[in-house]
């Protein structure tokens, strides 16, 4: 890790702890905590050998590790020059060439980088200010017939948890329209971040107008996580961490990752 950086932004703050605090396989693709990967949800295309990937947001590129282990030339963007320097160490550790940058996905698209198979993002989106913009830009990465494979928080990620009556939990969302943005960070000289859910009408419409038809639409459930052996978890989960297994509760009664996948088709 370059001793000479700052760390300027939030996420170069966390990066450490996070990566060290979070479980993430480079074994299965994941799409968010406590759910199963790619290799039960099935949403990645079949052939990956020799397809162009390019992932956003990309944090260590444990997704982008996954792909170039399956033979694909990968991409990988992160805002936070931390969470890239562990990514490549990983990606040498694991034997894989994956080529990571560190910029915003604000920056795309960037015509000199050429056309991809595949633009893919987990629980990055909802951290950028102007969200329509961010999928026109990653739309406009893909070739025609390219997959824009996207998982970020669901508008019901936003809801506080209540009690109602005496043993049941309910969820709360005050404002749908305008949900109260996820702050992290802000004090004791911190800088802030917040994320902020799209109702789900505007995350499609932005998808669409991007020039991209959506075919297929998960909020899936976190499997039977407390009945599961600690192999079965490890095997079949591939992003958790403690913290994420306290909030099993929650994330069972409401989700609280959306993926959608949709298909280039025109040069929007
Ligand atoms: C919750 S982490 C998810 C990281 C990774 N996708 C994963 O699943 O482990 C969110 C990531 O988004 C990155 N990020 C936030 N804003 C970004 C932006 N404007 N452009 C690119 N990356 C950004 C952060 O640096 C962080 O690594």
């Amino acid at each position: 890790m370059g001793d000479a950086h700052k760390d300027t932004t939030y996420w170069d703050r966390v990066a450490v702890s996070y990566q060290r605090h979070t479980r993430i396989a480079t074994t299965d693709f994941h799409y968010g905590p406590l759910l199963e990967g790619d290799r039960l949800l099935g949403l990645l295309p079949d052939r990956l050998k020799g397809r162009r990937c390019l992932e956003v947001g990309c944090g260590a590129g444990q997704n982008s590790i996954y792909l170039a282990r399956k033979g694909a030339r990968c991409i990988a963007f992160d805002v936070s020059q931390r969470q890239i320097d562990i990514g490549e160490r990983l990606a040498r550790r694991c034997r894989v060439m994956v080529d990571y940058r560190c910029r915003s996905m604000e920056t795309l698209p960037d015509n000199k980088l050429g056309r991809f198979d595949l633009v893919h993002s987990v629980h990055a989106l909802a951290f950028v200010r102007d969200q329509a913009a961010a999928l026109l830009g990653m739309a406009r990465m893909l070739k025609n017939g390219g997959i824009l494979l996207l998982a970020t928080s669901h508008p019901l990620a936003a809801a506080e948890p209540v009690r109602i009556g005496h043993r049941r939990m309910g969820m709360l969302l005050t404002d749908y329209y305008h949900p109260e943005p996820d702050r992290r960070g802000g004090r004791r000289g911190w800088p802030e971040v917040c994320a902020v859910t799209l109702p789900f009408g505007d995350l499609m419409n932005a998808i669409v107008a991007a020039g991209c038809r959506i075919d297929r639409i998960e909020e899936p459930e976190p499997p039977p996580i407390p009945e599961m052996s600690e192999a079965a978890v490890r095997r079949s989960i591939p992003y958790e961490s403690r913290a994420w297994r306290e909030r099993y509760p929650l994330l069972v009664a409401a989700p609280y990752t959306l993926i959608v996948r949709a298909v280039k088709l025109t040069a929007a």
